[in-house]
């Protein structure tokens, strides 16, 4: 490539920008109905388990993998490994984004309609039964929810176009704050709902007689998506970060912050669920039935409720302007095209991709594959299969091919020493694989 690559502007703008691909739907959306849907307190303690023995390392497998190659997903495996097959890791993490972000839009659609039914006070006075029936006939919609993922995918193109410095990482890092602090008092608010306690020892106190192996996967499954792991998305975040940059300090903090806003939305869903006699394994309409009966019992609801869903359709778009980056990355690389050509039709090909994901909660709601509906379907593909699948062929990648020596090496190139070298390594080599070949295999191959 004869153009310099580009780069993080500063370690805060990559940091905030990662944690911005991090913290999405998979918090707020996604955290909570798959606690809901896994029977609470088990499934988060074998989430926060992952998070640590395989999310962390993992995302500095990614990080150091992309700062070395400074290529994007499949470059990367191309440089370090010639002639090799192993740039299909990087055409699996291609198609993975595809995928996610065909639905991804779409529930991003939902949110974006929300914020217009608060804006014009649609909830005011309606019953949980009440918002549960406005739901549903949004979603049912064969033509509006299609328009609003369309007015998503424009927004995400947009900002993809604007390049990583200009626009990813400038609204990453007004935005971020904002949403923390609403997320917090709306915490408050719903623990202190009365019945609100019997869903706090729900979510956090496990029940081991509801712990099977499903609930691992799922478990594992929402390690993935809620870190951006497994298809090269942060590898291609890393291929944009400079020598200076501590990488196993980076990971550890966007980490943490992921799972802290995680735990804070289930905090708000949870206990508000139990307080209003609702039903935690509803899946993906959860949120959206769950949270406006939160509003409706505080003072200013109407205008909580439209921070809101305006400030999760902008965590949204920033988590989709990395899912977008991956495919366009690869298009810029590879391919050769201009950033605005790539981006446009990659956007327009994932658009039609949702499509079907959105009739699915509607006209097409009868057509399923394997128990789940289309969006659903692609939901668990991904999560449950693309994903660790992916993040399995790259750790083995860096841990046995390009070698965890030398990847330890490029950990500490920012001149930290790395402390757990020794550990990470262990992990990457044997641990990581293992645990990862265990679940996939077992999550195949049942009985
Ligand atoms: N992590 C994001 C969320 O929680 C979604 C996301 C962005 C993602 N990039 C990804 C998921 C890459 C998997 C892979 O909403």
């Amino acid at each position: 490539m004869a153009k310099e690559r580009e780069q993080w502007r500063s370690r805060v703008g990559f940091v905030f920008a990662a944690a911005g691909s991090a913290v999405g739907l998979g918090n707020i959306w996604r955290f909570p109905t798959a606690a809901g849907l896994n029977g609470g307190g088990a499934f988060v303690l074998v989430y926060l388990i992952l998070i640590f023995v395989i999310g962390i390392p993992l995302m500095m497998v990614e990080l150091t993998l992309g700062r070395r190659t400074k290529r994007s997903v499949i470059g990367a495996f191309k440089v370090l490994k010639q002639g090799s097959p192993w740039w299909l890791v990087g055409a699996l993490g291609v198609i993975s984004g595809f995928v996610i972000l065909s639905f991804y839009s779409v529930i991003a659609g939902w949110c974006l309609a929300y914020v217009v039914s608060y804006a014009t006070g649609q909830f005011s006075g309606l019953s949980p039964g009440g918002i549960e029936d406005q739901f549903l006939a949004l979603v049912s919609n064969p033509v509006i929810p299609v328009l609003w993922h369309a007015l998503f995918m424009a927004m995400t193109i947009g900002v993809v176009i604007l390049g990583v410095a200009k626009g990813i990482e400038r609204w990453s890092k007004i935005l971020m704050p904002i949403l923390l602090v609403l997320l917090v008092v709306l915490a408050v608010r719903s623990v202190t709902l009365e019945g609100a306690s019997e869903g706090l020892y729900w979510l956090l106190r496990p029940d081991f007689t509801r712990l099977d192996f499903l609930t691992i996967l799922g478990a594992l499954g929402q390690v993935f998506f809620s870190l951006s792991l497994g298809m090269g998305a942060m590898l291609t975040y890393g291929s944009y970060l400079s020598k200076k940059e501590n990488i196993p300090g980076s990971a550890a903090y966007i980490a943490l912050t992921d799972v802290g806003i995680a735990l804070l939305a289930g905090l708000i869903i949870i206990p508000a669920v139990f307080a209003f006699g609702l039903d935690p394994d509803t899946g993906p309409p959860l949120i959206f039935i769950t949270l406006p009966a939160v509003f409706q019992s505080i003072p200013l609801g109407n205008f909580f409720g439209l921070m809101f869903f305006l400030l999760i359709s902008i965590a949204a778009l920033t988590s989709a302007i990395s899912l977008l980056e991956v495919v366009v990355a690869w298009s810029i690389d590879e391919l050769g095209w201009q950033r605005r050509r790539s981006t446009i039709l990659s956007g327009l090909a994932i658009f039609l991709l949702g499509i079907p994901s959105s009739l699915s909660e509607g006209v097409w709601a009868d057509f399923q594959i394997i128990g789940l509906n289309i969006l659903s379907f692609a939901d668990s593909l991904t999560a449950n299969l693309l994903l660790p699948l992916g993040g399995l062929l790259t750790t083995i990648f860096v841990g046995w091919v390009w070698g965890a020596k030398k990847a330890v090496g490029e950990l500490e190139e920012s001149g930290d020493s790395f402390a757990f070298g020794g550990v990470w390594s262990v992990l990457v080599k044997y641990v990581m694989p293992l645990i990862l070949i265990y679940i996939l295999y077992t999550g195949l191959f049942p009985g």
